[in-house]
This record gives C-alpha cells, structure tokens and sequence, in this order.
C-alpha cells in the first residue's frame, strides 16, 4: 500500500465563493463547539436532542407504503418505488399539499410543488433560476440566513440587504433599492424574507407589514421567497397568515423545509412555486417543472427513501405539519420563555450591568437578538468560551455588508435544557460583566 499524492491547486483557480467567509460559517460552528466541550453552547440552532432519539423511520416509511396502497398502487411497486431513482419534482408532493391546505388554507397544486434536499437546495435552485444574468439582483431581508447568502455567493449573484426595522422592514430603502438598481440598468428580481421569527434576530413581521411588502413586490416587480422554517413555533392562538397565504397576485414563492419539524438528517424540503412562465413561442409551463429540469441536473431526485419518511410522519399526523410540530413547538416556546425570562431577571436585575446591552423578546422561533456596548467578533467569542465557558453566534455572519452587526450576537435556545438555559445566562452575566466598552 503506498500513501496517495496530494496536487497542489491555486486558490485563485477555483471558484471565489469558496473563499467566502459565509461559507465558512457551518464548519465555524462546529470546530469552536468541538474546542470548548464544557461551554454552554447558545451557538446553534440544532434541534433538540430529545426528538432525535426513538425515530422510528422503518414505521414511517410503512405508514407512506401503506398510504399508497389504500390509493390504489400495488404493494410491490409502492415499495420498489423508493429504491428506484424517483421523479425529479418528487414523490410525496400531494402530502405536503395536503398539509398546506390544512395548515395554512394554501391551496397548492402537487405539481407546482418541488421537494428538495432540503430548504438549502431549494434555496440554490431558486437564486439559479430566478437570477440568470449579471443584471439580476437578489434583495434579502437583513440580518438573515446564511444559507441564502451562501447559494448568492456560489452563483456570482449580487445581494442588496434591505434591513429590519423593528416587527417590520424598512420599506423606503427597499424602494431606494429598486430605484437604484434600476438607475443602474439593474433589476431587483426576488426578496428573500423569513416573515416568521427569522434566523437569526427572531423578528416576526406584523400583519400589515405582510400586507405592505406584497403591495411592494407587485409595485416593483419582483418575487417574495418566503422561508417559514420557524412558523410551526408560533403559539397556535396568535399565528399569523404566511404570506402565500395572502399572496392574491402569485408573487411568492414558498420555501419550506422538514429539518425543524422532523430531523434534519433526513433533508428535506421543498418550495412552492406556482408562477407561470412563458415561452417565446408562446407556450407555457409552471415555474416548479421549470426548477425540476435544473434539479435534476444537481441533485437529480430528493432520496425516495427520505421522502417516504416525511411522508409517513405526516401521515401518522393526520396529514398535518403543525400536528406534527405541535410538541416541538411547545418546547421551543418553553426554552425561549425561559432564556428572556431569566436575561430579563438576571441581566437587568444588576444594574449598570445592562448599560449598553439590550436584547430582544421575541415570541417564537430559537433565537434572541442581544447587542453589545463592545465589538461581538471572534475574539470576543474566544474570551467568552475560555474564560466564562459560554458560546454564542457573532451576528456579522448574517449580514450582507461587513460592518453590519459588529456589536450583535445571536443566542440560540432550541438543544439546551432549561438548567443548561439558566446556567448559561449566568455565565453570560459574568462574562457581560467584565466587558469595558
Ligand atoms: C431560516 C432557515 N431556513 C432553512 C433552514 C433549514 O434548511 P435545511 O432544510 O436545508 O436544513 C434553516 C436551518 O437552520 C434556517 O434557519
């Protein structure tokens, strides 16, 4: 056996999104979870560990065999279709109809539904679709998703932030955005938005400013791609519509993903894209089966076998996400109450201790927004982990432009338990405490 050679490549020969530091982002995690074993981590927002224990997917799987079976497809084929290479749109699309229209009144079309790896790869094919040239830009709501930013920066798509503004978005800089790309021959071609609870500032917009952006997106000529990864956690008696739900001229594009309200391990997602779109000659075709043809070339079809799971445990929910959701949701909600509470109580509590650090109380979702009187960058970060034994996201990461979010961090709650939660905030009150702005 004779050890392998390794080539040397030059940087500047590869693509340049892979240097960026957005990419780096998920790997960052990780390694600095994997330094400190002993930190209280608020640094991701994985999912808790209670509910990736005793998943029993060979009972999902034949609860979706069985599904097909009652609606007539023979045992046998129901279950060779999930060793086969599958439809590139998927095979579970009329469940998450299904589970649209009794969660959200949405009522879609199984065929304007793509189910993909993953929200990510929803993500991806969304931007590679909808931003073909150098002229098209991508909007985000600012902070947000580094998975967005990251499917911008493989493509070569320029982003344009349009930043949050308390429950709501600054609706004259998105005007301002517009205008400008325009001047600049430019055109804004999609927003991406997180309405519910966004990752990572927890900021749920209001009715009205739902309302607002989709008279702006029809005013201005672009798309909404709506990411509701954090809806489910909404407390059932104060929900708020999605926005597909109140899109009455077909501009949003719904980007769903199973990771939250199954396992992630199983990635899948999907996105709802109900636009139509027209050929030259004339001819027309929806904007899913578009998407699928790109699809198949990437990830060619979501895994069967994934599928299936998915589609099992809607099943065994009556057909329904929130059912599904439903107890993850109420300890989501718990661990979040707990974590305002206690910064509430123990952060304020000491006072001149909170001068210059304030944090946001949001109702959902699994994270808090806390801004620092000092720069909130990874050297902080280490002090804190070392010294104070406690680890939490720098929310530049999420910004689109470099100096936004310096003095901000992100605290996740969603694996802590409720201890880890109260002694975590103690470790954050002493570690706040030595902070000389
Ligand atoms: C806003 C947002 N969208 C989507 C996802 C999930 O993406 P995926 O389905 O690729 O796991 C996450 C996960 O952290 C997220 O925070």
């Amino acid at each position: 056996v004779s050890a392998l050679a390794s080539m040397r490549l030059e940087r500047s020969d590869l693509h340049r999104g892979l240097e960026d530091p957005v990419l780096q982002s998920m790997s960052f995690l990780n390694e600095i979870m994997s330094r400190f074993p002993d930190a209280i981590s608020f640094a991701p927002g994985a999912p808790h560990p209670s509910f990736l224990s005793g998943v029993d997917v060979a009972k999902y799987i034949e609860s979706y065999v069985d599904h097909r079976c009652k609606n007539g497809v023979s045992p046998r084929l129901a279950r060779q279709s999930l060793y086969e290479y599958g439809p590139s749109q998927g095979i579970i699309n009329d469940i998450i109809a299904e589970s649209l229209r009794v969660d959200a009144g949405i009522l879609a079309k199984p065929s304007d539904i793509v189910v993909t790896v993953g929200a990510q790869e929803a993500m991806l094919l969304l931007v590679h679709a909808l931003c073909p040239s150098q002229r098209d830009l991508l909007a985000v709501v600012s902070p947000c998703y580094v998975g967005i930013l990251g499917a911008a920066k493989l493509l070569d798509v320029e982003v344009v932030a349009v930043e949050e503004a308390g429950d709501s978005l600054a609706f004259d800089q998105l005007a301002r955005v517009c205008r400008v790309a325009r001047k600049r021959g430019h055109r804004v071609r999609a927003l991406y938005v997180a309405p519910d609870f966004s990752n990572p500032s927890g900021t749920r917009l209001t009715l009205q400013s739902r309302m607002r952006l989709l008279d702006a997106a029809e005013a201005e000529d672009f798309l909404l791609l709506e990411d509701n990864a954090y809806a489910f956690t909404a407390d059932p008696l104060t929900a708020l519509p999605t926005l597909k739900a109140l899109d009455k001229t077909g501009r949003v594009v719904l980007i769903g993903t199973f990771s939250k309200v199954c396992f992630p391990g199983v990635r899948v997602g999907f996105l709802l894209a109900d636009q139509i779109v027209r050929s030259a000659d004339g001819s027309e075709q929806g904007l899913a089966e578009c998407i699928s043809l790109s699809k198949s070339m990437v990830t060619v079809n979501t895994s069967p076998v994934a599928q299936a799971i998915v589609g099992g445990m809607l099943i065994e929910h009556r057909g329904s996400f929130a059912e599904l959701g439903r107890e993850k949701s109420a300890l989501y909600r718990r661990n979040l109450g707990l974590l305002v509470n206690t910064l509430d109580r123990r952060l304020r509590a000491a006072t001149g201790l909170t001068r210059g650090v304030t944090w946001n109380h949001p109702s959902g979702g699994f994270f808090v927004r806390m801004r620092l009187p000092v720069r909130a960058d990874l050297a902080l970060l280490e002090i804190s982990a070392s010294k104070f034994g406690v680890l939490w996201m720098p929310m530049s990461t999420f910004y689109v432009s470099p100096k936004g979010g310096t003095d901000e961090l992100r605290l996740s709650c969603s694996y802590l338990e409720p201890n880890e939660i109260t002694e975590g905030v103690e470790r954050l009150v002493r570690f706040v405490r030595s902070l000389r702005p």
